[in-house]
């Protein structure tokens, strides 16, 4: 078994300690996508609480790619300034953080961005009951390059390492799943062409930070529904981004409307948790590059006998109810985690505040 606290690098970044924190949308930002000191000191508040890197809540690359209220942007300069608010309080804390990166193509409303969301192909998201219109090759181009400006800001303001969300059904998902992909042309078709959006996303992203800086994505390793993305597909696009020189890949999974599959499910027991290791260690048989894996980790026990075939574990939800709980276990506990993966924690950032539910309940 591997001690959880043995170090580990993703690129040129020493990360003290095999626990990641999963990128969780804060819901605290202003209406135009400005973080707020909420913002940075719930992210600084994980890094006093011992977890090795932290990854912020999605931050979105362009108006249009905006999925959430309370979202992050990061698609205009003057984001720069704010953004840095959030590094700054990290380091002070001794932590390392890096942003992640989102366009949420067309799963998100066309009242929260003020036009109809594009997508791979014009359709119906399912999750949403929203139409979606299909992008011209022209508006792929800009958002390749919204990607790439939003990566400099994000280096510009003082994050370690920036991450691409290509999982959970948003825009880099839905290119390379077949049930949103319709398309004929190069960027639909076969898995290779469903990956070339995700390739050219993390090229541009690369040039735009330079060779060390670094760079890696979540990404789903199947969508769990019918006629979605199979792992073997998923197989195609990382070793794309292995060879193009991707410095991690996060394997995650599920789709909003994926019902049991989904990317945050129930964990009742220990068997439970972990749920995408078994693609995560295909996937790591496929390529050079480090591999964590997210979903379900809840004690320390599962998690360092995972540590034996991926790199490093992400947790989302247990660290909203304690965000020290990485500091506990160094400290000698063996306890799991309290949470009971109810996904309440979504309704609190819906209302502008991530929290635990379960806890605000009993406050109550
Ligand atoms: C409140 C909440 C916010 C989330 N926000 C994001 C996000 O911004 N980006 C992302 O990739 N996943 C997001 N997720 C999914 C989690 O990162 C994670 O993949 C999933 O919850 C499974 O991990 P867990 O069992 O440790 O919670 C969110 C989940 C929850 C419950």
């Amino acid at each position: 078994m591997t001690d959880i606290f043995t170090p580990w690098r993703l690129g040129r970044l020493e990360i003290p300690n095999r626990v990641v924190r999963s990128a969780t949308w804060e819901g605290m930002a202003e209406p135009d996508g400005t973080p707020t000191q909420e913002t940075a000191l719930l992210t600084a508040g994980l890094a006093e609480g011992g977890v090795g890197l932290i990854i912020t809540g999605f931050a979105y690359v362009s108006p249009h790619g905006k999925a959430l209220m309370g979202q992050t942007g990061a698609y205009i300069d003057a984001m720069v300034g704010p953004l840095t608010r959030i590094s700054d309080a990290v380091h002070k804390s001794g932590g390392l953080v890096s942003i992640q990166l989102v366009h949420a193509g067309g799963q998100t409303k066309a009242a929260w961005i003020g036009r109809q969301p594009l997508g791979p192909s014009a359709m119906r998201n399912p999750a949403l009951d929203q139409d979606v219109e299909g992008l011209s090759q022209g508006q792929i181009e800009d958002i390749v390059e919204d990607f790439a400006l939003a990566a400099a800001r994000s280096k510009a303001a003082g994050f370690d390492a920036v991450q691409l969300h290509g999982a959970h059904g948003y825009l880099l998902s839905q290119f390379l799943s077949p049930f949103t992909n319709r398309r004929e042309d190069e960027y639909g078709g076969d898995a290779e062409g469903r990956s070339r959006l995700t390739w050219q996303v993390y090229r541009a992203v690369r040039d735009a930070v330079g060779p060390g800086f670094p760079v890696f994505i979540k990404l789903n390793s199947t969508d769990g529904i019918e006629g979605g993305l199979t792992l073997e597909d998923a197989l195609i696009c990382a070793r794309g981004l292995d060879q193009a020189g991707i410095d991690a890949i996060e394997v995650s999974g599920g789709v909003p409307y994926a019902g049991k599959k989904s990317p945050s499910r129930l964990v009742k027991e220990p068997a439970q948790e972990g749920y995408f290791l078994e693609n995560a260690k295909v996937v790591k048989a496929a390529v050079k590059c480090p591999i964590i894996v997210v979903g379900g980790w809840r004690s320390r026990q599962r998690i360092e006998e995972a540590l034996d075939q991926v790199d490093a574990v992400s947790i989302c939800r247990p660290l909203v109810r304690q965000p020290d709980l990485v500091n506990q276990w160094k400290a000698g506990s063996r306890e799991p985690a309290q949470c009971v993966s109810c996904g309440g924690c979504f309704a609190t950032a819906r209302n502008g505040h991530l929290a635990c539910k379960v806890l605000q309940d009993k406050e109550a």
